[in-house]
């Protein structure tokens, strides 16, 4: 079964790990290419956008597409919706695999966000220490508050995305440890930790540093995806769910 899996995140590293094992499966991985080094997989990859709902719909006809996986990140809305537009069209049938968003623990102390520009407001007008961890992508809101000094961790290098006068750049990749975020946050008097709302356990120890510290954290919800799609939230699940499918095709 020729199964193509939207990915990008550990989940669907952690499906197509599990799918190179069954000779059953023929997957294809495929990432936008955001990331310049991505760790390696043990299945076939592609790299880069299909060309929205119109392109994607003819690589599912060209490859002979059986079912696909959409393992993308919970804030990667476009490309969700494009996938079910595109299965929608051709008939394939299409599964979500979505990690649940984390909720707050007691002795969390979170400030809700509705949006990137919610979380720059939230950060009022006062100078404080930001611990921004939003993805190199989301930075540019925050040029708008440059009276803040900011901590920024990304995979790559930020380059010019946040041009203001105090700018503390780090380059590292999930997962972290509490201990060491704690440590950092230490280290650089961070007063605010600022994040989306990703779910998981690769970024989580950021969120238990934080409240072991006692610091506020700006979440940043979600966007809206796609609803009505079946939805797991573990690659096991979606392993079970694609087994099921095959073993119902002739
Ligand atoms: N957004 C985040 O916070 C975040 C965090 C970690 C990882 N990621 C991963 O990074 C990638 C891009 O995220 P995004 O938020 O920029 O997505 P997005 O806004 O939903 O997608 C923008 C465009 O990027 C292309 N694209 C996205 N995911 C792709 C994939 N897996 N394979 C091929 N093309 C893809 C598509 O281009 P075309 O229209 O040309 O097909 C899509 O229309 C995703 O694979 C996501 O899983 C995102």
């Amino acid at each position: 079964m020729r199964i193509l899996i939207l990915g990008g995140t550990t989940e669907a590293s952690a499906l197509a790990g599990l799918l190179a094992e069954n000779p059953c499966f023929s997957p294809l991985l495929s990432m936008a290419g955001r990331t310049s080094d991505p760790r390696p997989l043990p299945i076939p990859t592609r790299i880069g956008g299909f060309g929205g709902v119109v392109g994607l719909a003819r690589f599912l006809r060209d490859e002979r597409i059986e079912a696909v996986v959409d393992a993308t990140h919970p804030f990667a809305a476009v490309m969700s919706r494009n996938a079910a537009a595109a299965c929608a069209e051709t008939d394939v049938p299409l599964l979500a695999l979505r990690r649940p968003p984390w909720e707050p623990q007691e002795g969390d102390r979170w400030i809700e966000a509705a949006s990137m520009e919610d979380a720059v407001r939230a950060l009022g007008e006062v100078p404080r220490r930001v611990f921004l961890t939003v993805g190199r992508l989301e930075l540019t809101p925050f040029a708008f508050a440059p009276q803040h000094t900011y901590l920024v961790r990304t995979i790559e290098p930020i380059g010019d995305a946040l041009p203001v006068p105090n700018v503390i750049a780090i380059r590292d990749r999930a997962p972290f440890d509490e201990v060491a975020e704690r440590a950092l946050m230490r280290r650089e008097r961070v007063d605010v930790v600022v994040t989306k709302n990703s779910g998981g356990a690769a970024t989580y120890p950021k969120i238990a540093a934080a409240r072991a510290l006692g610091l506020p954290v700006i979440v940043v919800a979600r966007p809206e995806k796609p609803r009505d799609v079946a939805e797991v939230a573990t690659a096991e699940a979606a392993f079970d769910w694609l087994e099921t499918l095959h073993r119902g095709t002739p």
